[in-house]
């Protein structure tokens, strides 16, 4: 018998603008279940993609001069490449403009026209373009669009319509029957009490007053509504009424939907009711998690309070990154995203806890026991609260798993984590070791840690897919028969004698959170000084400088004359020149540079952002203008004596320097 199949998808995102971490939120999601559901034996189909037709795209392409599909090519390849950049290991990226899709989506509009499901008539009505809904009268808030708060514009046209109304019932029956089918439950609740029970309408599927959308087959004056387009990806990307349809065969109904909030109304309404037309079986589960939300609101390029996930990836690294979004906050709930407290995540999760059970363990092997894995002799009741920990972990996670309860799989993961770093404490294999007569109990100790990393990289590697082979290196775990799922369930499979070697830390503690750099909505660096500014200098927030930002923006037309400094608040910063003697990246980050330089008689490291900008040969010789007296700060385990300036926008990023030449040490005033 071949292997069970998952099939999961994200919903296809707008490829209107760059995508925030609002919406690497959903995607990491995914791709951990995505992992985690092949690790654990199933054969996996993980779909993402963009939908990228209507009015919405094809205003925003105008606005920049280019042609719909010129101005979202550009936009789809950033996004594939911020994918890559989150490690997300989709099978499958559907483009609505590819033309596979748009074929079987006119095949679709055409059998529920064909079966009298689709009909023609009049629309009059109200449209929110950002939103691409249409609302009757009386949805409105306060004549503006319910969800986002926008204006809506008034539509009269001839169209095609969607009998909703028909399969009001059948809908309401099947989610009542079907407990699992809206997760998590209050949806449910929002669903079938504001929105099937008060009564469906038609719903409008096509458009004529625009044309970048898939054209009505029958009639191609019309274009199909995007909702209607997008919603139909998840079936046209398995081959679903096209001649090659084994994919559909394989792995239709969908196992999950993952979607956000506010589109849960599409995906348990209009999606189920299009597939109960076409005599469809329905998706297992619709997942509407919540909002990632900044001080100020949800997150959108419209408020301006984004943030970029790239520039936290180059900060923290894609790791830590991805730990946090699915360790925070619970995943059906809003959560408030700080900075503060993705770096105590870092700090006390990933360095403290997990970073220094592998440190001192592998520490302690190289002291203790010749830098091998030792053979366990001596077992003691202490042990096995651990071994008992390490026996239920498995079915404990997978059993979280399948609810979407990411942060609680992870809370798990690290009680096991938590249990370990105890048991050194208990054992004092420092002690041990001082005592010939204690030998093999000191080597159970060591062992039962070895054994316990290898049993957590295999269940963190759905999170965080490069810890585990960072951590399985300095065990020396080679072997791909001791990291599979069915391996961690039994305790003792680690050989003895693997040699054991200590490498780099895997998570530097993050010393300081200054915020240093933010990108503003529109694109530009906000700084609070003019243009011109220093970046990269310290373990600074993207995030809470986004705030910042916002907030100072504000402040600023209230209180004009508040950010004026005096000479005497100049005065405390010594801006000095300095010569750059020698630069070299820092290992495993691209934006890095560890530069030495002389500032006078003193000679001093610092570490700037530059590494996109400067190649280290370029940097030698160079005279800079670097902040003398800043307080030192680490940035990726190195300590930085100083900032240097340099003036930048999204795109380039230029070094202040001096104009004529003057000896280094000189100062700036
Ligand atoms: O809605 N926090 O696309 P989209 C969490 N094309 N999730 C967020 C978020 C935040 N701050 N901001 C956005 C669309 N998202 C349609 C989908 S599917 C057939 C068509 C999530 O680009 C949001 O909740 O506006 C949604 O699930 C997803 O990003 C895509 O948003
Ligand atoms: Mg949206």
């Amino acid at each position: 018998m071949g292997k069970k199949t998952f099939y999961i998808t994200t919903p296809i995102y707008y490829p209107s603008d760059k995508l925030h971490i609002g919406h690497s939120y959903t995607t990491v999601a995914a791709d951990a279940l995505a992992r985690f559901k092949r690790l654990t034996g199933y054969d996996v189909f993980f779909l993402t993609g963009t939908d990228e037709h209507g009015q919405k795209i094809q205003r925003k392409a105008e606005e920049h001069g280019k042609t719909p599909k010129e101005y979202v090519d550009e936009i789809v390849a950033w996004i594939k490449q911020l994918w890559k950049t989150l490690d997300v290991s989709y099978d499958k990226f559907i483009r609505t403009t590819d033309d596979y899709h748009v074929k079987a989506v006119q095949n679709i509009f055409q059998k529920l026209y064909d079966q009298g499901d689709i009909y023609k008539g009049t629309y009059e009505g109200w449209y929110c373009t950002p939103c691409e809904t249409f609302f009757t009268e009386h949805q409105l808030v306060a004549g503006k669009c319910p969800d986002c708060g926008r204006p809506v514009e008034l539509i009269k046209e001839e169209a095609y319509f969607f009998r909703l109304s028909k399969y009001q019932n059948k809908m309401i029956e099947y989610i009542e029957s079907h407990p699992d089918f809206i997760q998590p439950p209050s949806r449910r609740n929002e669903m079938i009490n504001n929105f099937l029970k008060p009564g469906l309408e038609d719903l409008c599927v096509s458009r004529t007053s625009f044309d970048w959308g898939i054209p009505v087959p029958f009639d191609e004056k019309h274009v199909v509504y995007v909702w209607i387009d997008a919603l139909s990806n998840y079936i046209t990307a398995l081959g679903y009424s096209l001649e090659n349809d084994e994919l559909y065969k394989r792995y239709w109904p969908a196992d999950v939907h993952l979607v956000g909030k506010e589109i849960v109304r599409f995906h348990t309404i209009i999606w189920p009711i299009m597939l109960m037309a076409l005599g469809l079986p329905l998706p297992k589960k619709v997942f509407g998690h919540g909002w990632l939300i900044l001080e100020g609101g949800k997150m959108s390029k419209s408020k301006g309070n984004v943030v970029d996930p790239r520039a936290l990836v180059d900060l923290y690294g894609v790791d830590a990154v991805r730990y946090f979004l699915l360790r925070e906050i619970p995943f059906g709930a809003d959560g408030v995203f700080s900075n503060k407290a993705l770096v105590d995540r870092i700090n006390f999760d990933l360095a403290n806890d997990l970073g220094n059970l592998l440190s001192r363990t592998v520490t302690m092997i190289e002291k203790y026991s010749d830098g091998k894995i030792p053979d366990p002799g001596i077992d003691d009741a202490i042990d096995n609260e651990l071994k008992a920990m390490a026996e239920a972990l498995p079915a404990k996670v997978e059993k979280l798993m399948d609810g979407l309860e990411f942060s609680g799989a992870l809370q798990e993961i690290w009680k096991f984590i938590g249990c370990a770093n105890k048991y050194i404490d208990k054992t004092m294999p420092w002690v041990l070791a001082r005592d010939a007569s204690k030998k093999e109990r000191l080597s159970t100790v060591l062992y039962n840690l070895s054994e316990a990393l290898r049993i957590i990289s295999v269940h963190i590697s759905p999170f965080m897919p490069n810890t585990p082979a960072k951590i399985r290196e300095q065990l020396g775990i080679a072997d791909e028969n001791l990291v599979t799922w069915e391996s961690v369930k039994t305790w003792g499979i680690l050989p003895a004698g693997l040699p054991v070697s200590r490498k780099e830390i895997i998570f530097p503690r993050i010393e300081s959170s200054e915020p240093v750099e933010s990108e503003s909505a529109d694109g530009k660096t906000k700084t609070d000084a003019g243009s011109c500014k220093s970046i990269g200098e310290t373990g600074k927030s993207a995030v809470e400088a986004l705030a910042k930002a916002d907030k100072e923006t504000g402040k600023a037309e209230q209180e004009d004359g508040a950010n004026l400094i005096s000479i005497d608040e100049f005065a405390k910063v010594q801006l000095r020149v300095a010569e750059v003697l020698e630069a070299e990246k820092v290992p495993n980050t691209d934006k890095l540079l560890k530069l030495r330089i002389r500032i006078g008689e003193e000679i001093r490291q610092i570490v700037a952002g530059i590494a996109k900008h400067y190649a280290p040969e370029q940097m030698v010789g160079k005279k800079i203008v670097v902040v003398a007296n800043l307080k030192p700060a680490k940035l990726r385990g190195i300590e930085s004596q100083g900032m240097l300036l340099a003036a930048s926008n999204e795109e380039k990023l230029t070094l202040l320097t001096v104009d004529k030449d003057i000896e280094s040490g000189a100062r700036i005033k």
